[in-house]
């Protein structure tokens, strides 16, 4: 471990909030879902907080029962891309699917958005696990998650060699002999694979980061080994510390056997937080947020993540999700948390429904600002996380009440910045710039 180590928060953005009924609250306004004066008062509160990112999911498809909630209707990446105007530091990750994308044009708009961020764009990897996305797509059937993570390798290999398409010194811009680029520095890809047939080069110049930062976001085996291979930063939902030490140990593991330096890849667990003056204030506040949620709902997100329809079960009997089976649920790692929970846990339907609520599976801490704190650095220091994507249960509330009063207590411990250090997001992150020269190709050719 580096001394100095320091701690990587990301803030995951989801509307008026992740809490399943924060749209309910007495102050929340509704026009904010679509309105972007919400979302660049939230970008400005995380820049405050000096927080490394910020973060927008992408679900190409209204979901289910999408009359019990907001969902996430705004397109992330356009998103991202007006908040790169507002702000001047924070990092800028937007999820997008290798299921329902072409790499070309995905390395496009964030080499793109590299630059019109001046360095602080960054792609969260999904494949997409809801399946009625297909019928939005042209696509007969939606791949199996096997068939999904096989294609997302190869996708996500083609950007990474389209990012590097240009050399870092291409643009000679030499005005008195004519000539713009050199054209040995912009190299074809000529990629001929089960999926895909990308000639390249890409038509954008070699980006301020090299590479936009790769997030990576599939706890399941297959999406483990797509983040051990590819990913920089890596958001997982773990609950209970064992748990997490469990996967971060053995992800950082796979980072190792793909001859890379675990050091370099972040693991950031999701973490709800609610925070007041005592405990019991926080208790409170909990409660209130419970106290909204709607069982339909909750039901419908069981029966999605499990594949279980629990809707004729008594509310107040105690439930026990049973493992996965040969027919395994599309979300492999979330059925597997909530099968843990209440394997080791009497809970009754209802109280899994409002536990699931505020995070759906991501932990949750209740408390004062010094035990969140507390907590935060536990797991950080004990083989559990690298940092936290930090899921406020309401939006602008929580995020408000985590920077205020979290993140100088964070700061006072010396593990958290005061100041960014660098200006893009690779250098918050620690991670280096991945360099591409005429010199380094020509060296590395000389080697081969
Ligand atoms: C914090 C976090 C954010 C995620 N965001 C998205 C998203 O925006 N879109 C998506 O399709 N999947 C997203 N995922 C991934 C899915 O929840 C799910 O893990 C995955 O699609 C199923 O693959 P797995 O079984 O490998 O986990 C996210 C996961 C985490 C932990």
């Amino acid at each position: 471990m580096p001394k100095n180590r320091q701690l990587h928060l990301n803030a995951f953005l989801r509307n008026v909030g992740q809490h399943e009924a924060a749209w309910r609250l007495p102050e929340t306004r509704i026009a904010s879902v679509t309105d972007i004066e919400h979302y660049r008062n939230l970008a400005r509160i995380a820049e405050k907080g000096k927080l490394d990112a910020i973060f927008f999911a992408d679900h190409p498809v209204l979901k289910d029962r999408a009359q019990d909630r907001p969902w996430d209707s705004l397109d992330p990446f356009t998103l991202i891309a007006a908040l790169s105007g507002v702000t001047e530091r924070i990092g800028l990750v937007a999820t997008a699917s290798t299921t329902y994308n072409d790499p070309y044009g995905l390395a496009r708009r964030f080499a793109t958005l590299d630059h019109v961020s001046k360095g602080r764009a960054a792609w969260n990897a999904v494949t997409t696990a809801n399946a009625a996305a297909a019928a939005n797509f042209s696509l007969g059937h939606h791949p199996d998650p096997d068939a999904r993570y096989e294609r997302a390798a190869e996708f996500l290999d083609i950007v990474n060699r389209l990012w590097d398409s240009w050399d870092d010194d291409a643009i000679v811009g030499d005005k008195g002999s004519g000539t713009f680029i050199d054209p040995d520095g912009i190299h074809r890809l000529d990629h001929h694979g089960k999926h895909f047939d990308v000639a390249g080069p890409l038509e954008v110049p070699r980006s301020p980061q090299g590479r936009p930062v790769v997030f990576q976001a599939g706890s399941s085996e297959p999406g483990k080994d797509l983040a051990a291979r590819f990913a920089e930063a890596i958001f997982t939902a773990q609950p209970v510390l064992d748990e997490a030490q469990a996967f971060y140990s053995d992800v950082k593991a796979r980072v190792r056997a793909y001859g890379r330096d675990p050091e370099k890849v972040h693991i950031l667990p999701g973490l709800s937080t609610f925070i007041g003056g005592t405990e019991e204030e926080a208790g409170r506040l909990q409660e209130t947020f419970e106290d909204l949620t709607l069982p339909t709902y909750g039901l419908a997100q069981l029966k999605r993540v499990t594949g279980i329809d629990y809707s004729s079960h008594d509310l107040d009997d105690v439930v026990r999700v049973p493992a996965r089976g040969e027919l395994a649920s599309d979300q492999k790692s979330r059925h597997d948390l909530v099968h843990h929970l209440t394997a080791t846990e009497t809970l009754t339907l209802r109280q899994l429904l409002r536990r699931l609520s505020a995070g759906r599976g991501h932990r949750i801490a209740t408390g004062t600002p010094e035990q969140i704190a507390d907590t935060i650095v536990h797991w950080f220091e004990n083989g559990a996380a690298d940092g936290f994507n930090l899921i406020p249960p309401a939006l602008p509330t929580s995020l408000e009440a985590f920077v205020d009063n979290v993140v100088p207590i964070l700061q006072k411990r010396g593990l958290f910045r005061t100041d960014y250090e660098g200006t893009t997001l690779r250098e918050h992150l620690g991670l280096d710039r991945p360099t591409v020269t005429r010199a380094s190709r020509t060296f590395v050719a000389a080697a081969e």
